[in-house]
């Protein structure tokens, strides 16, 4: 959760273990003082709620395990009312510094009445700048929607609801993260510095405390904790995925109705000429 803040949006994952019977405790583990994670399991459903308040500094959850590659998805319901200035994260990240792996779902909160910023990002070899955002065709904080990130060999998915919105390949001359574990997360901090309209609009702790619900939890991923990877049985549905036409067309209408920020349209902030995967298909 130390990374560099500054040019993201940060994201999150949860909990209610479905593939594995395992218990929220014996999967993750809790960021942030006591309070601030309050775990609900009665052994069939499990629920997190993560809570910010004044000067709690966040909270969230990690996972135990690492993993290289895997799907991983969790239901989420957003802040409602004003929650600018709050960044909500599910993401997996290889570990901290400067060559590290990161695949990041963020949702940047907003004023009453304007749209939360859903930020998706990935990181290989501690090169990051490649968002795509997006605003949702729903409200994120009336009710919980499924947010999912595949990561496999050929590419990385992401995808609302069943409905990808985008996916980052790999080339082979092109870094992609494809050697480093990583463990999820997921967390709940204040970002007011860049979240929101970069930093004009502050957390009002007012509102506080501000609640994220995270339920669900599914992860299906190879357990690779330094040695070899364990994958599950059944990994190769989404060991080998990789979007059908029709999946292609969900993420052209995403793009073409919901995106807000697409890095590689952004000639202002590379100068020198566009990343090498934005001029191949
Ligand atoms: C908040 O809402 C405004 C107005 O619709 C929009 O321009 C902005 O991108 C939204 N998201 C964030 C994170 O500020």
């Amino acid at each position: 959760m130390a990374r560099s803040l500054m040019q993201r949006c940060l994201a999150v994952l949860a909990l209610a273990a479905i593939v594995s019977a395992d218990r929220f405790s014996d999967q993750f583990g809790l960021v942030g003082s006591g309070g601030d994670v309050q775990v609900k399991d009665d052994g069939n459903t499990q629920e997190v709620a993560l809570i910010m308040n004044r000067g709690s500094g966040g909270a969230g959850f990690s996972s135990k395990d690492k993993y290289l590659y895997g799907e991983f998805s969790v239901q989420m319901k957003l802040i409602g009312g004003n929650s600018a200035g709050t960044v909500t994260s599910l993401y997996l990240t290889s570990g901290e510094g400067d060559g590290h792996d990161e695949i990041d779902i963020e949702f940047c909160g907003n004023l009453s009445g304007d749209p939360y910023m859903m930020n998706t990002n990935v990181w290989a070899s501690g090169d990051g700048k490649k968002e795509h955002q997006f605003y949702l065709w729903f409200d994120p904080t009336a009710d919980f929607h499924t947010y999912k990130i595949v990561w496999n060999p050929k590419n990385i998915i992401f995808q609302v609801d069943d409905v990808p919105v985008r996916t980052f390949k790999k080339y082979d001359d092109l870094p992609y993260p494809s050697s480093k574990p990583m463990t999820v997360h997921a967390t709940l901090w204040d970002g007011s510095f860049w979240a929101t309209r970069k930093g004009a609009i502050k957390i009002d702790w007012n509102q506080a405390p501000f609640v994220v619900n995270y339920r669900a939890y599914s992860s299906n991923g190879c357990v690779n904790n330094g040695g070899s990877s364990a994958c599950p049985a059944g990994s190769n549905a989404w060991m080998n995925r990789e979007l059908n036409t029709k999946e292609l067309g969900t993420v052209a209408w995403a793009e073409k109705n919901y995106m807000s920020y697409n890095y590689c349209a952004d000639g202002w902030r590379f100068p020198q000429g566009f990343p090498a995967e934005c001029s191949r298909d």
